[in-house]
């Protein structure tokens, strides 16, 4: 086959004359040099031919691709000093609004843990994370709970293997308070210490508007020598004032925890009805927030301190649980369904 060469060259600066835009350009590079192009069909096509015209022929096709390949250099700089000239004469509107980012927040409960942990940061104590993955020894058994308490049992605790009933201690399990926090701080630690444990904890309960498998606990821990239960009402106090308001009220009710005697339970106010009785707090006026107490003897002689050298206080708090009373959230479950009309909101 007979290639016209001059009148290649022609068409193809004729046709380079009228590239206007990148992609113009970009579908006469294919036409041209792709691998289905003119210059490779010249090419295949010289096996066809008698030797002698083949050099001649060879030279001329690499001669058109200089000038396809010259061409297209130029109109490509054409091409972008035309783009840059119509931006400068406002052909592109610069002034639109761009395709912004949006700004993220963190989790309410984030936002929660973060400022509980701050208060008390505030009140000179330090932040410390404990495993969540624990072993029956840390979260029982060093707490004075007895081997034979319900919460032990497969039912009320999330174990990660089959319960060895011969040895306890070493059975491995999701931690179901953050209470196993205050060990790993007194195993480490010397007195005087002052720390919060905020975190995840996991009990096999059915899931319903006030519980979940898993949720979040602050611990808390303050040991020295001569700490008393007045310690403990002053500091609480003073967190409730600080975290919720002013004039909140809160009272100080008997309970019973292994790990600390005497202990409390701590209630506040009801946001609602403020004290006056409703269905939000079961028309008591109080609402729980807390279980606490002063350390008992027998959770420092766990962790091998001196007999009788300290005292001190401990507490934990429900996050979800404090969170739902100071923004008024009915449904513990919505925390998690990552809605962001309801994330949003805070
Ligand atoms: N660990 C307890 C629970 O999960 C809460 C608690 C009560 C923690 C009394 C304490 C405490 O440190 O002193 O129900």
């Amino acid at each position: 086959m007979g290639w016209d060469f001059n009148e290649l060259r022609q068409k193809v600066q004729e046709e380079a004359k009228g590239i206007q835009d990148i992609q113009g350009l970009e579908a006469f590079r294919i036409k041209y040099l792709g691998r289905k192009g003119l210059i490779q069909g010249i090419y295949a096509s010289l096996a066809t031919l008698p030797k002698e015209e083949k050099p001649a022929v060879g030279k001329r096709a690499n001669d058109l691709r200089s000038l396809i390949t010259r061409e297209m250099e130029e109109r490509k700089k054409a091409v972008e000093s035309s783009l840059q000239s119509k931006k400068r004469k406002g052909d592109i509107d610069v002034s639109l609004p761009g395709v912004g980012q949006e700004f993220g927040r963190s989790h309410i409960l984030t936002q929660v843990i973060d400022e509980i942990c701050g208060t008390f940061e505030n009140l000179g104590f330090i932040v410390h994370e404990s495993p969540e993955i624990e072993t029956e020894f840390y979260n029982f058994t060093a707490l004075n709970i007895p081997i034979d308490h319900p919460s032990r049992d497969a039912f009320d605790t999330f174990y990660l293997e089959q319960k060895d009933c011969q040895n306890p201690d070493r059975n491995v399990l999701l931690r179901s308070h953050t209470s196993p926090g205050q060990i790993r701080i007194m195993e480490t630690a010397k007195p005087p210490l002052a720390v919060v444990v905020p975190g995840k904890v996991y009990r096999p309960d059915a899931v319903d508007a006030s519980h979940s498998f898993m949720f979040h606990q602050i611990e808390g821990l303050l040991v020295d020598k001569d700490v008393k239960f007045s310690h403990l009402k002053g500091l609480l106090s003073e967190f409730c004032r600080r975290f919720f308001s002013e004039d909140i009220k809160m009272r100080f009710r008997p309970h019973f925890f292994p790990f600390t005697e005497p202990s409390a339970e701590v209630d506040i106010s009801c946001y609602i009805c403020g004290g006056k009785g409703c269905s939000v707090c079961g028309r008591k006026g109080w609402l729980e927030i807390l279980g606490c107490g002063m350390v008992h003897p027998k959770v420092f002689e766990a962790v091998n301190y001196p007999k009788g050298k300290y005292t001190g206080l401990a507490f934990g708090m429900g996050v979800e649980r404090v969170a739902m009373l100071k923004y008024g959230i009915h449904d513990i479950r919505i925390f998690y369904e990552n809605d962001i009309r309801f994330l949003k909101q805070f």
